[in-house]
């Protein structure tokens, strides 16, 4: 495998890995707040992102490369309003997508198919993760200010369930 996609998509573990640590965080503050239907859509998103983060170890791993588990850093975001989380998340999803687009490049440039080829999952999960943050702001706009609405925005939060992701390696 080219040494720099190997090394970007090594380095991208350990980026999905902080973004478990940061959406792990935001349920945190949810859970702070009383509003365990938030919390639960954090949490739920948390291990969403140690699976893309195990399925890039397992596709490095697949292909005879070498991984090196570097430290997580810490969660550097304050939130003060509970609009706060959700747009953190958006602009992190935005930011994440740059960095697979960059490691696609990458892969482009050198003719890893199969790493592209790998990658189009993470590419639609990307604009699947971009629309659900940006759904989560549309919703708290219109009723984050009411009561009776924000405790219904919050039961349908509850009742998200995980489910292990669609890419099997
Ligand atoms: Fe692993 Fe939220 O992207």
């Amino acid at each position: 495998m080219d040494r720099q996609v190997s090394a970007l998509l090594n380095d991208q573990i350990n980026k999905e890995f902080y973004s478990a640590y940061l959406y792990l965080d935001m349920a945190n503050f949810y859970s702070q707040k009383g509003l365990d239907g938030f919390a639960n859509w954090y949490e739920i998103q948390a291990k969403e992102e140690q699976d893309h983060a195990m399925l890039m170890y397992q596709y490095l791993h697949n292909n005879g490369e070498k991984v090196t588990l570097e430290a997580i850093a810490k969660p550097d975001k304050t939130f003060e309003t509970l609009m706060d989380p959700l747009r953190a998340g958006l602009e992190h999803e935005q930011y994440v997508t740059s960095l697979i687009n960059a490691i696609y490049a990458q892969a482009q440039k050198v003719n890893d198919y199969r790493t592209t080829q790998f990658l189009d999952w993470f590419i639609k999960e990307q604009g699947e993760e971009e629309k659900n943050s940006g759904d989560l702001i549309t919703k708290m706009e219109l009723f984050g200010n009411d009561a009776r609405s924000l405790y219904m925005l919050n039961s349908e939060l509850a009742a998200r369930v995980y489910s292990a992701p669609s890419l099997v390696l």
